[in-house]
């Protein structure tokens, strides 16, 4: 091999070694946000849309959301509710047949949690729809997501900020079980 070779072999090593490290970096940078997005909006086993149903219907979210006034839990509505409308309307979509199906075979839908505080927290809905704290001032306008996202961190910086400015209590007894 003679030296011009040698040059040209080592440069292509060089590059190629560049290459390697640049797309493992970028797998990984790439990977890192995929999953923050995944967190932030998961897909959902039904493809559920607030544009439709609050946006477009105007439905009132404890339509749905039935114990967000008078529990910690706003949880998601059980399937009678869904049919109460999708017995007769939209059922020949793939996305309501699902609901149809889980209805009928009294499978509940496993809804993944977006908003998932740690265990050792309380938190109370009802606390905070009393105190007249607008869910958007939380959730976003859900009227304009087609799929459910976390806009706010829910760090505890985040819920004491709020607190001092709206002179609600900061104890750490409050919040800490
Ligand atoms: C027609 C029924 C319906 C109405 C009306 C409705 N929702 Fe929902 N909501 C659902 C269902 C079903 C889910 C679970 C699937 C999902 O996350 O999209 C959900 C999920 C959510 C979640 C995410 C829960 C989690 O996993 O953390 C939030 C936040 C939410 N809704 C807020 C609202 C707000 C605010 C309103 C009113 C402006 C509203 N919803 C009106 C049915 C409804
Ligand atoms: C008050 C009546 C009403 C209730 C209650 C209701 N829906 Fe709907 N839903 C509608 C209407 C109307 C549409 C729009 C149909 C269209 O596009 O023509 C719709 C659309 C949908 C779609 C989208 C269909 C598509 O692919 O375009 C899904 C999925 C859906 N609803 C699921 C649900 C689920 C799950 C619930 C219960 C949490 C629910 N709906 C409760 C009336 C309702
Ligand atoms: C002060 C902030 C705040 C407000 C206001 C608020 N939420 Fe929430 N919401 C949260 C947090 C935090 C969670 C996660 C709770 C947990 O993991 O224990 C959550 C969870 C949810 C969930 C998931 C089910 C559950 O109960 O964990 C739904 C649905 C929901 N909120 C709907 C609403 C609706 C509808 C309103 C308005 C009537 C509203 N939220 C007002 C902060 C808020
Ligand atoms: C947008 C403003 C806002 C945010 C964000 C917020 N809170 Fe609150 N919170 C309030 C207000 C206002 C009250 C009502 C105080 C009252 O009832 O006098 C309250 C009350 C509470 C209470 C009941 C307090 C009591 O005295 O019993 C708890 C518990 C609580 N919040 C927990 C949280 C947690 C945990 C978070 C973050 C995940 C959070 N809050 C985020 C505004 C907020
Ligand atoms: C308004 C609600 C609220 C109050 C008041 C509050 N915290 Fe928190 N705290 C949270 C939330 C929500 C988390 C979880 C999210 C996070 O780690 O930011 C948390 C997390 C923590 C953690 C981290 C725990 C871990 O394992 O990650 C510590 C430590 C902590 N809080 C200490 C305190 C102390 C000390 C006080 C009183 C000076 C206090 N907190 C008051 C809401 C609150």
């Amino acid at each position: 091999m003679d030296e011009r070779t040698g040059k040209i072999l080592k440069c292509a090593a060089c590059i190629l070694t560049a290459l390697y490290f640049g797309a493992a970096v970028l797998a990984v940078a790439g990977m890192a946000v995929l999953r923050s997005d995944r967190l932030q909006a998961p897909e959902q086993p039904i493809d559920f849309p607030h544009t439709v149903h609050v946006g477009q219907l105007g439905l009132a979210c404890t339509y749905c959301h039935i114990h967000v006034e008078d529990s910690p839990e706003a949880g998601v509505p059980p399937l009678e509710i869904c049919m109460g409308c999708h017995r007769s309307v939209a059922v020949d979509r793939p996305e309501v047949r699902k609901l149809i199906r889980s209805y009928e075979q009294k499978k509940p839908v496993e809804w993944i949690k977006v908003h998932d505080l740690p265990d050792f927290i309380y938190f109370s809905h009802k606390r905070h729809v009393r105190a007249e704290v607008d869910c958007s001032a939380c959730h976003g306008d859900v009227a304009k997501m087609d799929r459910i996202k976390r806009v706010r961190p829910l760090r505890m910086g985040w819920c004491i900020g709020c607190h001092r400015a709206l002179g609600a209590s900061t104890d750490c007894a409050t919040c800490h079980l």
